[in-house]
């Protein structure tokens, strides 16, 4: 029997009460595998709304859980950033996502100024998922018709987190919520 949209909302909800920590997100992984399964869930939730770009599928206000879906036609990708305050899960429903982990060498003391090498590097390949902690700094690179969810810990499309340039070694303050990053909302 398929499983629904609504059940993997649910099962994460039901995770994260359970336990908010990085066993909480493992529990919550394992849904992942199972919606993942069944990558068509994507144009059922967005119908017509289904352009590319990112789009808020669902948010729960108590626990400020939200789950978004990333529907692109042509490849793109992002320079190292992290997410604020939040940790983030991503996981490939179609095509993949080619992931690289930084550490950062500098001590931040500089105005400006970052430092970062690559601590790993790996691919998300459809029906998986890979969990980005408070912190982390990651970049991401994905081919043409790739879409991917992502359950975040907060609203980290209106918040600040940082967005590094490697080759200048830069860092700035990124205002998301200025950035009118969100396509469409289906669930409030
Ligand atoms: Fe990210």
């Amino acid at each position: 029997m398929a499983y629904s949209f609504q059940e993997f909302c649910a099962d994460c909800e039901e995770a994260l009460k359970a336990d908010a920590s990085e066993a909480g997100r493992k529990e919550i992984q394992k849904h992942f595998d199972k919606i993942l399964a069944h990558p068509e869930f994507v144009d059922g939730i967005l119908g017509e709304n289904s352009e590319p770009g990112r789009h808020i599928i669902h948010h729960n206000k108590e626990s400020d859980m939200y789950v978004l879906a990333h529907v692109y036609k042509d490849a793109g990708s992002a320079a190292p950033h992290d997410h604020g305050p939040f940790w983030v899960i991503y996981g490939n429903a179609t095509g993949y996502t080619d992931m690289k982990e930084y550490r950062r060498l500098d001590d931040g003391s500089k105005e400006g100024y970052a430092e970062l090498e690559v601590s790993s590097e790996y691919r998300i390949e459809a029906g998986t998922s890979s969990i980005y902690d408070v912190g982390d700094i990651h970049s991401i690179d994905y081919p043409a018709n790739s879409t991917f969810i992502r359950v975040v810990s907060g609203d980290a499309e209106s918040g600040k987190n940082l967005r590094f340039n490697l080759e200048n070694r830069t860092v700035e303050v990124q205002d998301r919520g200025k950035e009118k990053r969100i396509v469409s909302k289906v669930d409030g």
